[in-house]
């Protein structure tokens, strides 16, 4: 399999990256942040999840953040929905897309969304044939897909598992992911393989958060196997509040960066990116967790 010439990035940072902050973060500095993004170049955003404001606070306000924004034509915004009420409250700001989410650790199921990953199916079906049926786009994600933080390392077969049963329930397109950035990139090409196993190459996306600096092999490794998909989060934002000691996704600045030194063909205007990473870094007041970033930002100052 040859390296794809374009990639698709989904820019994770605004749900995923702001999700796991402590003090609320304003709705209008996230729509702010998702505006920069699509003026970037990004066509595919993940806005908000529509969860228990009791387990994610900060997701708090995910109908004003949907309904701020000034959607620019050809942008994808998705959301993610664990259940039938997240996407009921979510339908009412017309996502393009939503997202549910599984695991591939039993232990992490429960800890994120409290319930057993077949359970979890059970509520993922209607949430799926509600929004097909008003043609909205069903992508998945499975967490711990290499490492889980409390059941430690996880085999293919479980990927293959939660991949199998999310596909026969209709959604369509698959996100793998190391949730805690523990994976490297033998491990990941098994996930990814198992994955492949009921996804075509185009429905399949990778993941990566970069707690161990590893996710720009992971995701080299998976290019080289022809999947052009990946979600990465500007600035390097995020962790997930069920993933103790995780950081953030791999930053959307690095992997464009890296891609753009490929020639690989990602729609993206980098200085406008780092612009956007740095947006949101000065509001949280800190620095970009991107070395690309850095670099091109101290370039700027010379
Ligand atoms: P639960 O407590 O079992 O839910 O939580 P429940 O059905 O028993 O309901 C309890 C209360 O929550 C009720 O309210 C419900 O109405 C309310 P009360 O009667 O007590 O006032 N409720 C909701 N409220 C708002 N929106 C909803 C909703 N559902 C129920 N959708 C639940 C189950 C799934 C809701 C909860 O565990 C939850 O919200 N979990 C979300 C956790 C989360 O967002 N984690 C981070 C995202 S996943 C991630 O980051 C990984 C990813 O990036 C990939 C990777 O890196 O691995 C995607
Ligand atoms: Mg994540």
């Amino acid at each position: 399999m040859s390296i794809p010439s374009k990639v698709k990035i989904v820019d994770v940072g605004p749900r995923d990256g702001l999700q796991n902050e402590k003090a609320p973060v304003p709705a209008a500095v996230k729509i702010e942040l998702v505006h920069r993004l699509q003026d970037a170049g990004l066509t595919e955003i993940e806005v908000t999840s529509f969860v228990s404001p009791k387990w994610v606070p900060q997701m708090a306000d995910a109908a004003e953040v949907m309904a701020g924004i000034t959607r620019k034509p050809g942008v994808r915004y998705s959301v993610l929905t664990p259940n039938m009420k997240g996407f009921e409250a979510a339908v009412l700001s017309k996502p393009d897309e939503i997202v549910v989410f599984a695991a591939a650790s039993e232990a992490f199921s429960q800890r994120n969304i409290n319930c057993s990953i077949e359970e979890s199916i059970e509520r993922f079906r209607p949430v799926t044939e509600a929004a097909l049926a008003r043609g909205i786009r069903v992508r998945g994600a499975i967490s711990c897909a290499v490492g889980c933080p409390y059941e430690g390392e996880v085999a293919p077969e479980r990927v293959e598992m939660v991949a199998r049963l999310l596909k026969s329930i209709g959604v369509q397109h698959m996100g793998v992911a190391d949730t805690i950035g523990v994976g490297t990139p033998i491990k990941v090409q098994r996930a990814m393989e198992a994955t492949l196993r009921h996804y075509d190459i185009e429905d399949v996306s990778g993941h990566f958060h970069d707690t161990y600096g590893q996710a720009l092999g992971n995701t080299l490794i998976c290019l080289q196997m022809g999947i052009w998909n990946y979600d990465t989060s500007s600035a390097g934002l995020g962790g997930c509040p069920y993933a103790k000691g995780a950081t953030g996704n791999v930053a959307t600045e690095d992997v464009v960066y890296m891609l753009q030194g490929m020639g690989i063909d990602t729609g993206i205007d980098l200085d406008k990116l780092i612009d956007a990473g740095k947006f949101i870094s000065d509001y949280l007041d800190r620095k970009p967790n991107s070395r690309a970033a850095t670099a091109l930002l101290n370039k700027r100052l010379n």
